[in-house]
């Protein structure tokens, strides 16, 4: 892309630095999360073990680093910006699982490997699912995530919200029962809004939480999530069109197969691929008042649309 297409801002097409910041914060995410999520013995420990299948090796942990960069911003201590990463991991490794089931999209590879329920059962799956996503509020609550119990509740009722029925929940009914409602244009943006843009945004808002940043803060760093989150989904139904399973660690060619309304479907190729870079823009330029340090959450909004898996 041009980089006079990005407003005040010194991002490049090299995104050297953020890859390897990636690479970092996936590694300090993956011990997190091992710790957090411990093995149990006894029969129960058949949930705990589909839940740790579920939620280490692998995936690009994205999420996460959104939510640490955020929080870098504010000098957040990563000992409590990664408990917030680690979180907001579950409830995306949880709607992943779901999101695989036979009743949903029914995919049997993710992460290039067999998907939960294939892996184990269709009931484990379902419950694996779900204490990864009680976990993750678990986990919010605990004091080591923030001494201040206010900020605490505020973390608990921005990912509460993000993920439940008005958030990617929500988003996710939609894109079942898309095949049949004929959406337009901003119908569709919802849909995606809902079901990937509101994760991505509130792993971006708790960054400015953990920062006990004012609401406007919040609230910009969040646009910033949302329009990529945008661009994210979009990209996501390009590969699935352009890219392999051999590439993406899961099966492609699936959307079109399914009847799913996409950017993609809506736009052609082409326009979908224009429309990321559109939002893209957007997203970074709402990153202005931060100056360079947010260099690194630029080139994240770019490696959103360029990504290969
Ligand atoms: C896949 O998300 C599901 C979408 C919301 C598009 P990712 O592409 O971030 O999946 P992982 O975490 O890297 O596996
Ligand atoms: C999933 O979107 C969004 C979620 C909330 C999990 P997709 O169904 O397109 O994600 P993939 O392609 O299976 O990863
Ligand atoms: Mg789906
Ligand atoms: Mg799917
Ligand atoms: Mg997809």
């Amino acid at each position: 892309m041009s980089n006079a297409a990005v407003q005040n801002t010194t991002v490049t097409d090299d995104l050297a630095a953020f890859k390897a910041e990636l690479v970092a914060i996936a590694a300090a995410t993956n011990k997190t999360l091992d710790d957090l999520l411990a093995p149990v013995s006894g029969p129960e420990g058949r949930v705990t073990d589909a839940m740790r299948y579920a939620a280490l090796d692998g995936g690009k942990r994205l999420r996460p680093f959104l939510a640490v960069a955020s929080a870098d911003l504010f000098g957040v201590p990563r000992a409590r910006s990664l408990r917030a990463a680690a979180a907001v991991e579950m409830i995306h490794c949880y709607s992943l699982v779901h999101d695989d089931l036979p009743a949903m999209d029914d995919d049997d590879l993710r992460r290039g490997r067999p998907t939960v329920h294939k892996k184990y059962d269709e009931a484990t799956a379902i419950l694996a699912g779900d204490a990864l996503l009680t976990e993750a509020f678990a986990v919010l609550a605990d004091p080591a995530t923030h001494p201040d119990g206010a900020v605490r509740a505020k973390l608990v009722a921005e990912l509460a919200r993000a993920s439940g029925a008005a958030g990617m929940v929500g988003g996710q009914m939609i894109d079942l029962m898309a095949a049949n409602l004929s959406l337009d244009d901003n119908g569709l943006k919802r849909l995606q809004n809902l079901k990937t843009g509101c994760i991505i945004a509130v792993a971006c808002r708790m960054g400015a939480v953990l920062g006990e940043s004012p609401s406007g803060v919040i609230d910009t760093l969040g646009s910033y999530g949302r329009d990529m989150g945008l661009a994210f989904q979009i990209a996501d139904d390009v590969l699935d069109v352009e890219s392999t399973a051999a590439e993406t660690g899961k099966a492609t060619g699936k959307d079109a197969a399914a009847g799913k309304a996409t950017f993609v479907s809506r736009l052609g190729l082409e326009g979908a691929k224009n429309l990321a870079q559109v939002l893209t823009n957007q997203a970074c330029n709402h990153l202005v008042p931060f100056g360079n340090k947010a260099d690194l959450l630029r080139q994240a909004a770019l490696f959103a649309i360029q990504r290969r898996n």
